[in-house]
């Protein structure tokens, strides 16, 4: 199979920060990559260098055959890209909105439209076509956002946290268009914060931490390498905490995880349900208080602990002042 994307050794430095420290990541033709990192871990500054909106300070990058700086114009041609802030003009219409952008990529005036109303029919957005898009809840704008990226019928496109901030309902109709794009064969790179996320959507994951790849595979390998499912207890008193880990050592694959503060127990187990019974029977008789329990798949805290020693929220900058993409001395155009 081809590679669509290629990148080989990419860093940026903003200043003192390095935000990508030599990333390394192909996506095959067809296939969705989930590039999964906590919050300024690099991700955007990824997308905005294979999108031709920023230069690299080393390394190079490729999208479909052709150098993103080289080539620029030509990727910029060829691809959707859909911002993690949607990049919607309030005052327009979703109709109208969609129609700039068609005339941006050059479309004929009539092809425009015409392609502009199967993507609100496509996005579930015929019956607010004709309203300003500022009175669009969150999820409707996202998905014009996303519509508009596909105006071009490109071949690969680039979601940046697409779904972040999303009530559950839209986060979920958002899940199915992107599968839907996906099995019509568009080429997706999807950037997340949400390990469940990328495992439901994308094929292979690349994982980053603070500029640099931490692990990469399918989502069974890296929740292989977390150790599958969590107990998680919550108990009464904070005390009870290590004979909870010592009574339930013969079921876990790893040492517990404690807080004393939330009174919380996480521990990995093989198996599911067998392995609550079995918990529930070693803790008989103990007289310890258990508030809750449960079972939980793991999620990128789990992998992040696993794989770096540090939890996710540890990763974010104190500053996170630029999440929001600014222009700097580094930007393309
Ligand atoms: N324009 C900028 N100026 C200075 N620092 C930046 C800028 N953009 C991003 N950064 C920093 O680079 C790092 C990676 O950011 P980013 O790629 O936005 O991460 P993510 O998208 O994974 O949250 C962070 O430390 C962030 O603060
Ligand atoms: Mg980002």
């Amino acid at each position: 199979m081809t590679d669509a994307i290629v990148v080989e050794g990419l860093v940026k430095r903003y200043g003192a920060t390095t935000a990508l420290d030599g990333v390394d990541l192909t996506v095959a033709e067809g296939s969705v990559l989930g590039l999964l990192g906590p919050n300024g871990a690099g991700k955007t500054t990824v997308v905005r260098i294979l999108t031709t909106l920023l230069l690299a300070d080393a390394g190079r990058a490729e999208v479909m055959g052709l150098d993103v700086v080289r080539d620029a114009d030509a990727v910029r041609a060829s691809i959707g890209l859909t911002g993690q802030y949607a990049a919607v003009d309030e005052y327009l219409t979703g109709f109208e909105n969609l129609e700039m952008v068609g005339r941006l990529y050059h479309l004929p005036k009539a092809e425009a439209r015409t392609r502009s109303g199967e993507l609100l029919e496509r996005f579930d957005l015929v019956d607010a076509a004709h309203r300003p898009a500022k009175t669009y809840s969150g999820g409707m704008r996202r998905r014009l956002d996303i519509a508009a990226s596909l105006i071009n019928r490109p071949r690969i496109l680039f979601l940046d946290e697409p779904t972040t901030g999303l009530d559950p309902r839209s986060r979920l109709a958002m899940w199915e268009f992107i599968a839907e794009l996906a099995d019509g064969g568009t080429t997706i790179l999807l950037t997340t914060q949400y390990l469940e996320e990328a495992d439901r959507l994308a094929d292979r994951m690349v994982v980053i931490d603070r500029g640099q790849v931490i692990a990469r595979g399918t989502g069974d390998d890296l929740k292989a390498q977390v150790g599958g499912q969590r107990l998680e207890f919550t108990l009464a008193r904070a005390v009870d905490l290590a004979e909870v880990a010592q009574r339930l050592r013969p079921l876990a694959l790893e040492d517990a995880r404690t807080d004393e503060q939330t009174r919380r127990l996480s521990l990995p187990v093989r198996g599911g349900t067998e392995a609550l019974a079995e918990a529930l029977r070693l803790l008989e008789g103990s007289g310890i208080e258990v508030l809750d329990v449960g079972l939980r798949r793991p999620d990128l805290d789990d992998v992040f602990l696993t794989l770096t020693g540090h939890a996710a929220e540890d990763a974010a900058p104190a500053d996170d002042a630029h999440a929001e993409p600014v222009a700097t001395a580094g930007e393309a155009r």
